[in-house]
């Protein structure tokens, strides 16, 4: 284990079996349709790649890149998308794969935007879900597990753009965090 973990609160084993039924539920619910995933860079990029591997569709990818975090955990409450799709999504049936909904700004601005392409239907998939931290009104559509308001990392989650390579997910000594 890193040495600057605390504890594990999901392992990698748990997700991967969680991942596993998300994406059962993807491929049963766009049963004969075509599905552009929409990972956002970089947080959400092991979940990603885990779970497209298991969805049975016909399926494209593109990826976003938005910022609402500086470097440390506080939310600005405010979106700026450093990359955007590189294809008009009008018509699609688009899913939104992200790590972590913490206060749901990211995404209720994500979903705005996208909503103004008039794709065919749009969905958030999103590997953690942080209610407790909710600061607008955003339900995720397929949700991997709940979390309590804890700052976690790993499986893409990072802290200063570290330990996104660690297999599990995990809170951090506290020290690391000061
Ligand atoms: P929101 O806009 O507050 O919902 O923030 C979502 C983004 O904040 C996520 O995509 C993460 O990049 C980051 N974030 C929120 N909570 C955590 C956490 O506990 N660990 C790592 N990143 C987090
Ligand atoms: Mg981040």
């Amino acid at each position: 284990m890193n040495n600057d973990v605390m504890k594990v609160l999901l392992t990698g084993e748990e997700i991967e079996k969680r991942v596993r039924e998300i994406a059962a539920e993807i491929t049963r619910d766009y049963r004969g349709e075509s599905v552009l995933m929409v990972g956002i860079l970089r947080g959400a990029v092991v979940f990603f790649s885990e779970l497209v591997k298991r969805v049975d569709l016909d399926l494209r990818f593109d990826f976003m890149v938005v910022s609402s975090y500086g470097s440390g955990t506080d939310s600005s409450g405010e979106i700026r998308i450093i990359k955007d799709l590189s294809q008009p999504i009008e018509g699609m049936n688009v899913i939104i794969v992200e790590d972590i909904i913490d206060t749901g700004y990211t995404l209720k601005n994500l979903k705005k935007l996208l909503t103004t392409r008039n794709p065919k239907s749009l969905k958030i998939c999103s590997l953690l879900d942080k209610p407790s931290r909710r600061k607008v009104e955003l339900e995720g559509d397929y949700i991997g597990f709940k979390v309590p308001n804890e700052f976690v990392v790993g499986y893409g989650l990072d802290y200063n753009e570290k330990y996104r390579n660690l297999p599990d997910i995990c809170v951090l000594k506290p020290e690391i965090y000061s």
